[in-house]
């Protein structure tokens, strides 16, 4: 299977910026074919982006959806809407969790709503610092993929496992940390795409993907920059 390499952009990019990074990123990639590339930018980016990027080699996902399809949910924005545009969505991830207090639950009827819109989740989860130094990072694991994915067609879904003391920190996990979570993801799921995340950058991309169970990268800080966020999608290849 070829590597995925998605950027999660977050809460950054003006359209203009957007609209720039893609005009500059499309030429980087242009010659690559066996690297799925998937950029989640802002929701107010998602339909220049579409635009701008055309039949090009390059996917789109949104960085959240509500469940329901449509109505009185001021703010939201609905899976309906999102498969407009993009292929992709991100789910649970841990400033979602953290910040906007979603829980397994929520995430759940996220991750079914996602795949009855034909949308394909990128599903995070991860552990707390202080649930890694308390030795409880396999149960957290075990327990948000229990709960989120409770009826969910795992067939259809990426998972992407980004331990929060990792994410914006400069502190990766060692690759040895990484395949280890991830082959456990892989015992309880089965075989679905695994994503590692948490300051993945051009310098630590190659060891990062040599490992076994580690199938492409949820890229933050370092993707919203075309350069480097291009020389992690070619470090995918080695
Ligand atoms: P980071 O973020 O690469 O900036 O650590 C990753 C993420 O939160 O998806």
């Amino acid at each position: 299977m070829d590597p995925i390499i998605a950027a999660n952009w977050k809460m950054n990019k003006t359209v203009k910026e957007a609209v720039s990074f893609i005009k500059d990123f499309k030429e980087l990639v242009k010659a690559i074919t066996n690297v799925n590339i998937i950029i989640c930018p802002s929701s107010t980016s998602l339909y220049p982006i579409h635009e701008e990027l055309g039949d090009s080699n390059i996917n789109l996902g949104a960085q959240n959806i509500y469940f329901e399809k449509e109505g009185a949910f001021t703010g939201e924005l609905s899976p309906l809407m999102a498969k407009e545009l993009c292929k992709y969505v991100i789910i649970g991830h841990s400033e979602r969790r953290g910040i906007f207090n979603e829980d397994n639950s929520l995430i759940n009827k996220k991750l079914t709503a996602a795949l009855d819109n034909n949308l394909t989740p990128i599903f995070c989860i991860g552990e707390s610092l202080e649930e890694k130094e308390a030795g409880k990072s396999k149960d957290v694991v075990k327990k948000q993929i229990k709960e989120g994915l409770k009826g969910i067609d795992t067939k259809k879904i990426i998972i992407a496992y980004e331990p929060i003391w990792a994410i914006g920190t400069g502190k990766t996990a060692t690759p040895d940390i990484a395949q280890d979570m991830h082959s456990f993801i892989k015992e309880i799921v089965g075989n679905v795409p695994v994503l590692y995340g948490g300051s993945v950058k051009p310098e630590n991309i190659v060891e990062l993907i040599k490992e076994k169970d580690i199938d492409g990268a949820l890229v933050g800080g370092a993707s919203l920059d075309a350069k480097s966020f291009s020389e992690i999608v070619k470090g995918s290849m080695s």
